[in-house]
């Protein structure tokens, strides 16, 4: 059974939704009855793994190419065709804006010609309710750990629509150091996987990072101190020839992840403290993360609070999370007319249950 916490009406919807922020063309078909029927993901790590990370325009090409074909795949997946699908979902923003445009186009003219509702997903609103996927599903209120390439972010949600921003990185993403270290250490993009994987052999207690703002109270975050302690300590490492060795690269990324893992911890903790919340959901692309993982289920069983997470592959960008998004807006009558723009910078607070903000 899937999860559907927020479908309690007698309105049955399916959406088909639609991802193309970035570096991912994500399609998905959800049935607010029946769950997830389909999903389907084309990641185009091999175009830009060359460049060492995204060439927007090289993205957006890639998104018109694979966007017809995943459709149908999911159309035909799910035994869908525009009879059955009531409503579009597409991702309007933060984002790549070439990358949204793919989406956004595609999305409304097959509105229109389907004569069917479209609405505009908050791609950060879609990675927060991804959870809700999932069949131990949480239920509000909650906070939520939002950790992406993109974005750090701690959120308090009292329902879809009510959020509020209780803290957030004043610099780089948790994902967006994940990947510059990446790029110091020679790994290739995609940063956060690859230092994820070095750090398994590294060795426990060679260095000690500092765990940035943790002992300044509020719930703001910031990276960009860690990262220059990386830099920094990459360059007094350099042996003769210039180079690390694999060993130093390894302890350097161990004792990288654990500062970002315990910061996160910390911050959390925190969060649930001041909320008086017991449950916690954790999302985006470094949610995926096994270090976090294990770190938040320990500190969850020692502290007496829930932690909830998306399936792995619905941690990092996906079309399932912006179908299901959609669907409990296009539930509660929201859509969007038929002009549209797409929306590179758009700041979740903007969202906070007010549909007009769409
Ligand atoms: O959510 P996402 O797919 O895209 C954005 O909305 O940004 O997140 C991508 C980010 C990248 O920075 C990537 O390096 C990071 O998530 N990431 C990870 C892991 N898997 C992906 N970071 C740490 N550990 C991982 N296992
Ligand atoms: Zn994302």
């Amino acid at each position: 059974m899937q999860s559907r916490h927020f479908f309690n009406g007698s309105n049955n919807m399916r959406v088909l939704g639609i991802e193309t922020s970035c570096d991912e063309t994500g399609v998905a078909v959800y049935d607010s009855k029946q769950g997830l029927l389909a999903h389907a993901l084309h990641s185009q790590v091999d175009l830009h793994v060359d460049f060492g990370g995204v060439v927007p325009e090289l993205a957006s090409r890639d998104h018109v190419r694979k966007l017809l074909p995943l459709v149908k795949k999911v159309l035909a997946d799910s035994d869908s065709d525009q009879n059955s699908i009531d409503g579009i979902a597409f991702t309007q923003g933060p984002g790549l804006a070439g990358a949204l445009l793919v989406g956004a186009a595609f999305a409304q003219s097959l509105a229109y010609g389907w004569n069917c509702k479209s609405i505009g997903v908050h791609h950060m609103e879609g990675h927060l309710l991804a959870p809700m996927l999932e069949e131990n599903a949480p239920s509000p209120p909650f906070v939520a750990l939002l950790v992406s390439g993109g974005h750090t972010q701690l959120v308090q949600v009292r329902d879809v629509g009510d959020y509020e921003i209780l803290g957030e990185s004043l610099d780089d993403a948790a994902g967006e150091a994940f990947d510059k270290v990446a790029k110091m250490l020679s790994l290739p993009y995609p940063g956060g996987p690859a230092v994820a994987q070095l750090a398994e052999h590294g060795e426990p207690g060679r260095y000690d990072f500092p765990r940035p703002m943790v002992n300044r109270p509020g719930l703001d975050f910031s990276f960009s101190g860690l990262k220059t302690y990386v830099l920094n300590t990459v360059q007094t490492e350099l042996n003769e020839s210039g180079d690390l060795s694999e060993q130093c690269k390894a302890n350097i990324a161990l004792a990288f992840q654990t500062a970002v893992v315990d910061t996160l911890r910390i911050k959390c903790l925190r969060a649930l403290k001041q909320t008086g919340f017991n449950t916690l959901l954790l999302s985006g692309g470094v949610s995926a993360n096994r270090a976090l993982r294990s770190a938040m289920a320990a500190s969850a069983e020692q502290e007496g609070y829930q932690v909830y997470y998306p399936r792995h592959e619905f941690c990092t960008d996906n079309g399932a999370m912006i179908a299901y998004a959609g669907c409990t807006r296009l539930l509660r009558g929201e859509h969007n007319d038929m002009t549209f723009s797409v929306k590179p910078r758009w700041p979740m607070h903007t969202l906070a249950g007010n549909p007009s903000s769409l």
